[in-house]
């Protein structure tokens, strides 16, 4: 069997890199739609949290994703800019080339960042708390996760926005005739997002001020 090339090396870690990060973007967008079901009414979420566990679809779904995040921050890695020589050229070259792809990479590269530490908290702060329950998330909210929050949800969001859009130019679906459309259907998406996740943890932390003022 001939060696692989660095060049096939490389590609195939791109296509893994691709593919964890397009079943992250769907599992996130799935998420955030469940969550802000709470806006309709906190019923439904208890409904759907209740589901989840009991076909253990949490409990699997749980480790499972902690791990694809890090084997796509893994791949993702080898190209991140980590020291200062690095980041110096990085942008130098953004700069000189002006172009606002070269400048979502680096976005990108502090979302990840935060979502890769975020993500363990977040997991580990809901599952230590079975079950899945909005009453027991507005009490975490008002115990301080919201602070947390005002991070989290926009770097999701943003990592998710920007890595759907750059999968979709580096493998043609998204054609350069497209593009500046396809960046404008991103972003308004990201925003809706970005109003669902907001009007969601708003809500819950009302639920949670009446807990409060129920036992007071
Ligand atoms: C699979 C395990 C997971 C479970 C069971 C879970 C559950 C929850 C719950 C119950 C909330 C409401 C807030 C709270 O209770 O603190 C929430 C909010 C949130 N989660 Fe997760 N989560 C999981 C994984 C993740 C991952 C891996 C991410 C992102 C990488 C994420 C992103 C978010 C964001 C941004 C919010 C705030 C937006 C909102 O409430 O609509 N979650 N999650």
């Amino acid at each position: 069997m001939t060696p692989r090339s660095p060049q096939q090396v490389a590609s195939r870690l791109d296509f893994w890199q691709a593919l964890s990060g397009a079943v992250l973007a769907l599992f996130i967008c799935v998420h955030l739609v469940l969550e802000g079901s709470v806006v309709l009414s906190p019923k439904i979420t208890d409904w759907i949290g209740w589901i989840m566990e009991e076909v253990y679809l949490a409990q699997v779904a749980a480790p499972l994703i902690l791990l694809i995040i890090v084997f796509h921050f893994w791949v993702a890695a080898r190209k991140m800019p980590f020291r200062a020589g690095e980041l110096r050229i990085y942008f130098q070259h953004s700069r000189e080339l002006g172009d606002a792809d070269t400048s979502l990479w680096l976005v990108q590269v502090v979302t990840a960042t935060i979502i890769l530490v975020g993500a363990f908290f977040h997991v580990y702060s809901v599952m230590v708390d079975m079950p899945l329950e909005v009453d027991k998330s507005a009490m975490r909210l008002h115990e301080g996760w919201v602070v947390f929050y005002v991070f989290f949800l926009p770097a999701c969001i943003l990592h998710t926005g920007i890595g759907v859009y750059r999968i979709g130019v580096k493998y043609g679906f998204i054609s350069k005739a497209r593009r500046e459309f396809w960046r404008k259907t991103i972003w308004i998406v990201m925003g809706a997002y970005l109003l669902l996740g907001t009007c969601a943890i708003t809500r819950v932390w009302f639920i949670g001020d009446a807990l409060i003022q129920a036992v007071q």
